[in-house]
C-alpha cells in the first residue's frame, strides 16, 4: 500500500469529530478507493479533555490550529472550526502559504474571501477543497466542477438552509407561527440559539456566492447577493400560497442577465408540482440549468455531521490521488469579476398581500397606483367582508420589474384604507 495521506485536523466539533468516526469505520474502504490510507497525525480544539465520543490515540494534539501548519508532517490541513475571518482565515492563509492544501467546510470564509484564498492556494500549489460547505451532503460542488463541465449554465438554484425549510414545512404543516416553530426547531437542535444567519438568509447567501462562482465562472462575491430570510412570512400567507396552488420556499438563486450576475436569496412562491416544491423538512435541493442535459436536481441532507463528513472525505480521497482541480473549476486568474445586476432590474411576477379597511373603492384606489406603474393584474383574493375592520387583500402580478412594483406599494402603503406595509413575495418562475 502507498504512503499514506498525512492529515492535520483542525476544529473537533460536530463536523470534525464526525469526520474522525468516518475515517475510523470505513477507513480500509477509503484505503481502497483512494489508493492510500488517509491518517489524522495532528489534530486541534480548543478543550483538550471534552471527550468527543472518537479516538484521538496516536495523534498529536495543538492548541494553536496554527501549529499544524508548522507541522512537516502534515500534508493536507482540514479546517472544520468556522467563521469568516480570524483563526479559521488565518489558519487557510497559512496552510496555503506553505504549499498544503486544504478541505474546509466553511462557507462563510469562501464567500468573504475565496477569491484571494483560490489565488494563494494557485500560488503555492496547493487546492481548497470545499464540498461540504455548500448544501452538505449533496455533492454539488463536484458535480458543477466536474460532471456538467460541458455545460453552459443559465441559472442555478436551490434551497441551501435546512433550518428555513424546516420552518417552513413546519409552518404549512401545523398552522403555527415564525416564532412558535423557530422555539421547536431550536430545542430539537435544528436551529442554532442565535438563529439570525439561517433565518435572515445570510448562510444561505454564502453558498450561494459559492454555487454562483462555480456556475458561472466567477469570483465569489458575497457583497452582491440580494438576502431577504424568512422572518415576516406569516401562517396567513403560507395559506394563501397554498390555495393558490404555491410552497412558499427560502431560494437562493443565481443567473445571468443583460444587466449583469443577478444573486438574491429570499423567500420565494414555487408553483406546487414542482420538484423543489416537494423538498420538505431539514432537506437541502439545488437545480442546475444547463445548455445540454437541461435542468438536473441534486437533493439531500444539507447539514448534519455524518453527511458533511462524507463530503470533507470526498475531497480528501481527491487529494490522495493528486486529482487537482482549480478551486472554483477555472484558474483563479480566469474567474471573471461581474457586474451585480442591481434588484431593481430584476423581472419576475410577485404575490403581496394588503390588510385594508373594508371599504367600497378600497380596489378601485390599489388598482390605480398599479395601473400608474405598468403592472397588471394576475389574480385577486378578497375575502370575509366585514365592514370597517381590517381584512386581507390578496394580489398577484404578471411579469414586471422589481423597481415598478415597489414603486406601486410604496403608494399602496401611504393609503389611509391600508392598514399594515404590504407583504410582498416574489413568485419564481422554474
Ligand atoms: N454542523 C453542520 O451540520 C455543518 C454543515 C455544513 C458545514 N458546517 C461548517 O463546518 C464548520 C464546523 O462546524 P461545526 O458545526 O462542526 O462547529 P462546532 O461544532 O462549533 O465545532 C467547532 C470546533 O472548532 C474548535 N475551535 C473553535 N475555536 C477554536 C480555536 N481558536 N482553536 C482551535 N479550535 C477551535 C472547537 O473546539 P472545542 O470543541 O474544543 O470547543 C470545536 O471543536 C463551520 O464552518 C460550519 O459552517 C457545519
Amino acid at each position: 500500500m502507498s504512503e499514506p495521506l498525512r492529515i492535520g485536523l483542525a476544529g473537533l466539533g460536530t463536523v470534525g469529530s464526525a469526520v474522525l468516526s468516518l475515517l475510523e469505520r470505513n477507513g480500509a474502504l477509503l484505503a481502497e478507493r483512494a489508493g492510500r490510507p488517509l491518517r489524522v497525525v495532528a489534530v486541534s480544539a480548543r478543550d483538550r479533555p471534552r471527550d468527543r465520543g472518537v479516538r484521538l490515540d496516536g495523534m498529536r494534539w495543538y492548541d494553536d490550529p496554527l501549529a499544524l501548519t508548522a507541522d512537516p508532517e502534515v500534508e493536507t490541513v482540514v479546517e472544520l472550526i468556522g467563521g469568516a475571518d480570524g483563526i479559521a482565515l488565518a489558519l487557510v492563509r497559512a496552510a496555503l502559504g506553505a504549499g498544503k492544501s486544504v478541505v474546509t467546510a466553511n462557507k462563510a470564509l469562501l464567500a468573504h474571501h475565496g477569491a484571494e484564498l483560490a489565488d494563494l492556494a494557485e500560488g503555492n500549489g496547493a487546492t481548497i477543497g470545499f464540498e461540504a460547505a455548500v448544501a452538505g451532503g449533496i455533492p454539488i460542488v463536484k458535480t458543477l466542477r466536474e460532471g456538467l463541465v460541458g455545460n453552459r449554465i443559465s441559472r442555478i438554484y436551490g434551497i441551501l438552509n435546512g433550518t428555513c425549510n424546516y420552518i417552513l414545512t413546519n409552518m404549512r404543516q401545523s398552522g403555527r407561527g415564525f416564532d412558535e416553530v423557530l422555539s421547536d426547531a431550536q430545542r430539537l437542535g435544528y436551529a442554532e440559539a442565535d438563529p439570525s444567519f439561517d433565518i435572515d438568509g445570510v448562510d444561505a447567501a454564502h453558498k450561494l456566492a459559492l454555487l454562483a462562482a462555480l456556475a458561472f465562472g466567477c469570483r465569489p462575491d458575497f457583497g452582491a447577493v440580494y438576502t431577504e430570510g424568512i422572518r415576516h412570512i406569516s401562517p396567513l400567507d403560507i395559506a394563501f400560497a397554498d390555495e393558490m396552488g404555491y410552497r412558499i420556499k427560502l431560494l437562493g438563486v443565481a443567473r445571468r442577465t443583460e444587466y449583469g450576475l443577478e444573486q438574491r436569496v429570499h423567500p420565494c412562491m414555487v408553483r406546487i408540482g414542482e420538484p423543489i416544491s416537494e423538498i420538505e423538512g431539514v432537506f437541502n435541493a439545488v437545480v442546475a440549468d444547463a445548455d445540454q442535459v437541461g435542468s438536473t436536481l441534486y437533493a439531500g441532507r444539507g447539514a448534519g455531521g455524518a453527511p458533511t463528513a462524507s463530503a470533507v472525505v470526498a475531497d480528501l480521497c481527491d487529494l490522495a490521488k493528486a486529482t487537482r482541480t482549480p478551486v472554483f473549476a477555472v484558474p483563479s486568474g480566469a474567474l471573471e469579476r461581474l457586474p451585480a445586476a442591481p434588484m431593481e432590474r430584476h423581472v419576475g411576477a410577485y404575490y403581496f398581500r394588503l390588510m385594508v379597511v373594508d371599504r367600497p373603492g378600497v380596489l378601485a384606489d390599489v388598482a390605480a397606483c398599479l395601473r400608474d406603474h405598468a403592472v397588471s393584474i394576475e389574480s385577486l383574493i378578497q375575502r370575509a367582508r366585514r365592514p370597517d375592520e381590517a381584512v386581507p387583500i390578496v394580489l398577484t402580478t404578471h411579469e414586471t420589474t422589481e423597481a415598478e412594483l415597489i414603486g406601486a406599494l410604496g403608494r399602496i402603503g401611504e393609503l389611509d384604507t391600508v392598514v399594515e406595509p404590504p407583504r410582498l413575495i416574489r413568485i419564481e418562475s422554474l
